[in-house]
């Protein structure tokens, strides 16, 4: 296998092309690997063969296009084809259930797929994010289903992915690796594989330490950030702006406070911290508190508006309100989780009119005047750039009442004129 890895002649299936899997595939093939690329959705096979993506991210359509036009890229949904291979790499979603507890059937398909494809002496690679100890239980399973020993017929690594969307093709060079290998020498081989285009630095451990490492790195995030909103929260009952305060308190060496908003969304950190809790027995309870203190943030920002509409005494079932923005961060389009969805789902029944504008999300309205048109408030809940150079004594003109919500810290003065609430903002 050393040899292969080393001379490109090792073959490679990567299992799932989605957000992950897709540019994977692309820089193990363009680094000079024969890649095979499986995935259920027949849809997105079509597209990657005709050398197009299913993903908007910078610089893939070329990737891409290196990668199918010099043959060692192609997509299937057929898993025939897919079989014998050096090397699987898996790449699917692992998602929570209504019960917010890990669906990890996505990957169970998928190691049984790899496990009824494989040969002696095959490396897996479960790039996916996962709770702790689903590693081991998957290489136990495929003992069970192929009779191999897991170590010593067959090599098994969890290698955490820690891109980040838009900056991908980047950060997969860049970014630093730790893989997680069952034994030593699944870590080796795993090393020699990523190193054929990765130039950050690669860490080896076990797979039991990756899968913690991948999943605390998401929940310091989702914790701070709930530190940060419960700091947000005070500083509305001591009439202070928790922005300045932040900005002042992290002068200090040792202190990096993040920053409050409307709540945390996207494909990861909304779940990364149930798959860290899943398999343990006991926990001292400030994860939990953190989320639910995340979760509950576009709640904050409805009592922010339904005060700004008692300020102007407009009767909540008359309210025409207009959220700007769905996406669940600045300069994206995805709506995955996005507080801003939350927001609008505790509203909608209760407001007259809720509108939408996103510049970056189909479907809203295409033009801000428009959806400002009669408007009663402005609630703000993306930090698209767009958002912060807004002229808001022209907007405000075309509005029958002026309410100005700001869930993003995007306003850094209130506009004149305007019952202006944010989220930290304390009182004016
Ligand atoms: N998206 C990110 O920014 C990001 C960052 C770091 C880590 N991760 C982790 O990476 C993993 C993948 O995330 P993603 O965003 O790429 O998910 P995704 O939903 O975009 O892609 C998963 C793909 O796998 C396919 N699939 C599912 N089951 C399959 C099977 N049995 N066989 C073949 N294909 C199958 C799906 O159809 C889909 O196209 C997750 O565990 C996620 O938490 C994602």
């Amino acid at each position: 296998m050393r040899e292969k890895i080393a001379d490109r002649s090792a073959e490679i299936a990567v299992i799932g092309l989605g957000y992950i899997g897709l540019p994977t595939a692309i820089m193990f093939a363009n680094a000079g690997f024969k890649v095979v690329g499986y995935e259920i959705r027949e849809d997105v096979v079509k597209k990657v063969n005709s050398g197009t993506s299913h993903i908007i991210e910078p610089e893939i359509e070329d990737m891409l296009r290196k990668a199918i036009e010099n043959g060692n890229l192609r997509a299937t949904s057929d898993k025939k084809e897919i079989a014998g291979k050096d090397v699987y790499i898996i790449c699917v979603q692992t998602p929570l259930k209504e019960d917010k507890t890990p669906d990890l059937s996505y990957l169970e398909n998928a190691v049984r797929t790899t496990a009824e494809s494989m040969k002696k002496g095959s490396l897996v690679i479960i790039e996916s994010t996962v709770p702790p100890m689903t590693t081991l239980r998957m290489a136990k399973l495929i003992e069970d289903i192929t009779g191999f020993k897991a170590g010593e017929d067959f090599y098994m690594v969890h290698a955490p992915e820690r891109v980040m969307p838009r900056r991908i093709f980047k950060e997969l060079v860049y970014n630093s690796r730790i893989l997680g290998g069952i034994n030593e020498e699944s870590a080796e081989l795993a090393e020699l594989l990523y190193r054929t285009f990765v130039k950050g630095q690669i860490f080896k451990t076990n797979s039991t330490t990756s899968e913690m490492v991948k999943l605390m790195e998401n929940t310091f995030r989702d914790v701070n950030i709930a530190l940060a909103n419960e700091f947000a929260f005070l500083a509305h009952q001591y009439g202070i702006d928790v922005f300045e305060a932040i900005e002042l308190a992290n002068t200090h060496p040792r202190v990096k406070i993040h920053m409050p908003g409307i709540g945390v969304g996207g494909h990861c950190l909304p779940k990364d911290s149930y798959l860290l809790l899943s398999s343990a027995k006991e926990d001292f309870g400030l994860i939990k508190k953190a989320r639910e203190i995340n979760e509950d943030m576009p709640l904050f920002a409805k009592d922010l508006l339904i005060d700004a509409l008692k300020t102007i005494n407009l009767p909540v079932e008359e309210a025409i309100v207009v959220v700007l923005g769905l996406a669940y961060k600045g300069y994206s389009d995805d709506t995955r989780n996005s507080p801003a969805l939350k927001f609008i789902e505790e509203i909608k029944d209760i407001v007259m009119e809720v509108r939408t504008y996103d510049p970056y999300v189909k479907g809203t309205h295409e033009n801000l005047e428009d959806a400002l048109k009669g408007a009663d408030a402005v609630v703000i809940a993306t930090d698209h750039p767009e958002f912060k150079t807004l002229d808001w004594q022209a907007l405000g003109r075309l509005m029958r009442n002026k309410i100005l919500i700001d869930g993003r810290h995007v306003v850094k003065n209130p506009p004149k004129g305007f019952v202006f609430k944010g989220i930290g903002r304390g009182e004016y």
